[in-house]
């Protein structure tokens, strides 16, 4: 069990006053991590108590304290889980190997960028949100807003560490870098697309933690496989905390779906905007969207990186372990979709080429779930308008199916239908007029918002009308 120092000025279980070089060097980014948090994290509520968790250790029970807290005074620590003992290499071309505790020279630059484009992500999601806090539907909603935001943080914190402790003057330039990147920023944004558009609405934001903060779990989970240990002990930790986040998406839109499903019996109609709700369709042109972009983000179909980190043993497959395999891929074929102007079809190339296509395919079926459960409250409630996940061919940006257009149902349309059908298949900007103008704030403890259903419970086993923020 590592030893916490919780009262360090960077709470960690690192050991960090063993390391005094790394601790001054770390000591000095905090400012300028302080700074950025004030400038580009959340753009009201700074002063104001929040009912916060924080993480105090890795232990199982430990590792998640509740109390008040103004987010500037965030306790954000440095936190490995716990090594396992003996722990080998589990797949690619040292498989059976000990695992690293340093970074093999030959698979530095790898790694390095490996880190920056997670660790890129963290701070992008805060500047996306920054201005929701202003129309949170509920102080539960905002409460758990500024939860995500927190760990996000912490996620930055995770990397930068890494980055710090184990490629020296480089890595202490790449964390500078990681705050002068901004989210839709002109001349220097976020290295990934879906963190450059914006989150403008609560809507927005339940699809985003369900989508596209998932995709950030599929790769803490592949990462988490890393034979460079002290990354998958990161991971590892940063996945408990990510959890909350896939359960404030999926519970969010959840809740919009329940409110839509109460008003349309209500008033016994389909268009519930005259009430005050959040249309089916609309809902469904959003689940389009977010879906979409963060399939994107897996890369494309075949990748030659993807196939160097494995091999590598840099980063492996989710749930490595699992599976049945030999862990090497080089021999094992599978079909990945190829989109030409004449229809899909598929092409037949090595697993370890097709990594990319794997990752995603493991997340469609995750994001299935959240959906299902969605439908079974429509179909509870007598409604049977169905949400439905587009193709995986639906407006995607990168891969395949980039160069050409479909349908949501899969079907390859020409220029004429696509721009007819987009009005019908994406937001537009009549429909997110529409969402941001129920974003009304609701800031009284116990109340909610029209257009969204409470939470069955609240959170850490306080009431649901519990002041999570203090106003
Ligand atoms: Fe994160
Ligand atoms: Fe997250």
């Amino acid at each position: 069990m590592s030893l916490v120092d919780i009262d360090a000025k960077i709470p960690n279980n690192v050991d960090l006053a063993g390391d005094r070089r790394l601790q001054r060097a770390l000591e000095q980014w905090q400012p300028k991590f302080i700074r950025w948090w004030e400038e580009l994290g959340p753009a009201a509520f700074q002063g104001n108590s929040v009912y916060l968790r924080t993480a105090v250790g890795v232990g199982q029970e430990g590792w998640a304290n509740f109390g008040y807290v103004s987010m500037p005074e965030y306790r954000w620590g440095v936190f490995l889980a716990d090594p396992e003992p003996a722990r080998t290499i589990a797949f690619g071309d040292h498989k059976g190997q000990d695992v690293w505790q340093e970074v093999p020279g030959e698979y530095r630059a790898d790694l390095r960028r490996l880190l920056v484009v997670q660790g890129d992500t963290e701070p992008a999601s805060v500047e996306q949100q920054r201005q929701l806090g202003l129309t949170a539907p509920s102080l539960y909603d905002m409460r758990n807003l500024f939860q995500v935001n927190v760990e996000e943080g912490r996620h930055l914190w995770a990397m930068v560490y890494l980055l710090q402790r184990y490629f020296g003057r480089d890595g202490r330039d790449e964390a500078d870098a990681m705050l002068e990147r901004h989210s839709g920023d002109a001349d220097n944004p976020r290295i990934l697309g879906a963190f450059n558009e914006p989150t403008p609405d609560w809507l927005s934001f339940f699809m985003f933690t369900y989508f596209t903060d998932r995709d950030g779990k599929y790769q803490l989970a592949s990462l988490r496989e890393s034979a460079f240990d002290p990354l998958s002990r990161t991971c590892d930790f940063m996945l408990k905390e990510e959890a909350h986040h896939m359960f404030v998406g999926a519970s969010g839109v959840g809740r919009v779906v329940q409110r839509t499903a109460e008003l349309m019996r209500e008033h016994d109609t389909d268009d519930v905007h005259p009430y005050g709700g959040i249309n089916l369709d609309v809902l469904q042109k959003y689940v389009n969207f977010h879906f979409s972009v963060s399939l994107d983000l897996f890369g494309a179909e075949t990748s030659t990186n993807a196939a160097n980190y494995f091999a590598a043993g840099l980063k492996g497959r989710f749930q490595e372990e699992r599976r049945d395999d030999d862990h090497q891929l080089k021999n094992d074929l599978r079909d990945v979709p190829e989109c030409t102007a004449e229809g899909i079809t598929t092409r037949r190339v090595t697993q370890l080429a097709a990594l990319n296509e794997t990752l995603r395919e493991d997340y469609v079926e995750d994001c299935q779930k959240g959906v299902d459960r969605w439908n079974r409250t429509l179909a509870d409630a007598g409604i049977d308008t169905v949400i439905r996940l587009p193709h995986v061919g639906f407006h995607r940006q990168v891969g395949t199916f980039r160069d050409h257009h479909l349908s949501p149902d899969g079907r390859l349309v020409a220029d004429d239908e696509w721009l007819d059908g987009a009005g019908r298949w994406l937001p537009t900007d009549a429909d997110r007029d529409h969402v941001r103008s129920l974003m009304q704030p609701v800031t009284e403890p116990g109340k909610m918002a029209g257009w969204v259903a409470p939470p069955s419970r609240g959170i850490h086993q306080k009431p649901v009308d519990y002041e999570y923020v203090r106003i």
